[in-house]
């Protein structure tokens, strides 16, 4: 069966970031600049993914505003048709640089939030000083009259700040937010026991989400992401596994999603050695759980195969090492009934330190 072309890419510029979240969806293994690809590299990987029927660009990272060209990748994404997003922690970029960046052609900006005090969030994100940063970049986002999403990634160290998350994505006039609760693989899974929030406040933050919304409609509109370790069944990830999505990292690996690299089973082709096309077509990754062909039961005779899709490889392999198994989100995994205890425990017993996400301690020395 031939698939659907992808509806959006998103490209991972670079994994440099000023800042160091414990939950970042990154590789443990971070690709260093060196290999990096070029500006010619990615306005070539850009023309192909509007020539494959890609609608959208997402310009990610590690921080993508850490790249220099980035004013050039987004002049020509909108040459090639596509809808431009920036998702950005907002330190590094200055007004005059927005201002480039609005008038090469971006649409829309993502910006991240780690807490709603300098003080939580500085300590959340490792970088002194970040929260200012962010708090002044929004307000440059809203004088360039580029659209504003607020996200914002809760867990138990910070989902008691949820209302003035909420009263922040407000201020600073975000016409969205995302409030995601952490996806536990890679990094994240290095520091769930600091990250995983208890059964009473998973409870409460969707009280507070749902009468918030309500209460919100029309001025801004909230995006909810649930824990999955106590969710019934799974998220339909990446809306089903080489069906909607694909991810170019820094170094050019065509990815079905940004932590596929968490899969160790897997090989990944680069778009530096051969075409994006061939690649969502027939690479061996993308094939690995495109469909419903490979699923295992419970999830070949259910009738949700085609809602969700089976749920989110990545964490299938991070919790089985297989990541053919059916999720463990799910409630009728074997391996569900682990995944409710081993949250339960790691809520309680949980310290609050972090492991943060940089070079030094994913054992790669960067070379800028
Ligand atoms: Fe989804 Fe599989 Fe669970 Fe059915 S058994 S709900 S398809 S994960
Ligand atoms: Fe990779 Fe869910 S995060 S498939």
């Amino acid at each position: 069966m031939i698939p659907d072309p992808p509806f959006a890419l998103l490209a991972e510029l670079t994994h440099r970031c000023p800042l160091q979240c414990p939950y970042c969806s990154n590789p443990l293994d971070l690709e260093r600049a060196a290999k990096e690809m070029t500006t010619e590299e990615w306005c070539g990987a850009i023309r192909q993914a509007a020539a494959l029927g890609c609608m959208q660009v997402h310009f990610s990272g590690g921080e993508p505003t850490a790249r220099p060209d980035l004013e050039l990748l987004v002049s020509e994404a909108a040459a090639a048709g596509l809808y431009t997003n920036l998702i950005t922690s907002g330190v590094l970029c200055d007004r005059a640089r927005l201002k480039r960046l609005a008038a090469a052609g971006l649409e829309h900006v993502q910006l991240s939030f780690q807490g709603t005090t300098a003080s939580l969030a500085d300590r959340i994100g490792g970088h002194a000083g970040g929260h200012e940063k962010k708090l002044a970049f929004a307000q440059d986002v809203r004088d360039t009259g580029l659209p504003l999403t607020a996200n914002f990634v809760v867990h138990r160290q910070n989902v008691h700040q949820l209302d003035d998350m909420i009263g922040l994505a407000v201020l600073i006039g975000a016409e969205r937010m995302e409030i995601a609760n952490v996806q536990y693989y890679g990094w994240a899974l290095k520091n769930r026991a600091a990250l995983m929030p208890s059964r009473a406040q998973l409870d409460r933050m969707t009280g507070q989400v749902a009468a918030t919304r309500e209460r919100l409609k029309g001025i801004v509109t909230i995006y909810f992401v649930v824990p999955d370790y106590y969710a019934r069944r799974p998220k339909a990830c990446m809306g089903g596994w080489g069906r909607r999505f694909l991810n170019i990292s820094p170094s050019g690996k065509v990815l079905p999603c940004h932590a596929a690299e968490s899969i160790t089973s897997l090989t990944f082709d680069t778009v530096r050695e051969k075409p994006l096309a061939d690649i969502w077509l027939r690479g061996s990754a993308f094939q690995a759980f495109r469909g419903t062909g490979w699923m295992p039961e419970p999830c070949r005779s259910c009738d949700r195969k085609e809602i969700d899709w089976g749920g989110c490889r990545c964490q299938a392999f991070a919790i089985t090492g297989d990541a053919a198994q059916t999720d463990p989100a799910c409630a009728l995994s074997d391996d569900h009934e682990s995944l409710v205890l081993t949250a339960l425990e790691d809520a309680s017993t949980g310290g609050d330190d972090f492991v943060y996400r940089n070079f030094r301690t994913a054992k790669v020395l960067p070379e800028f």
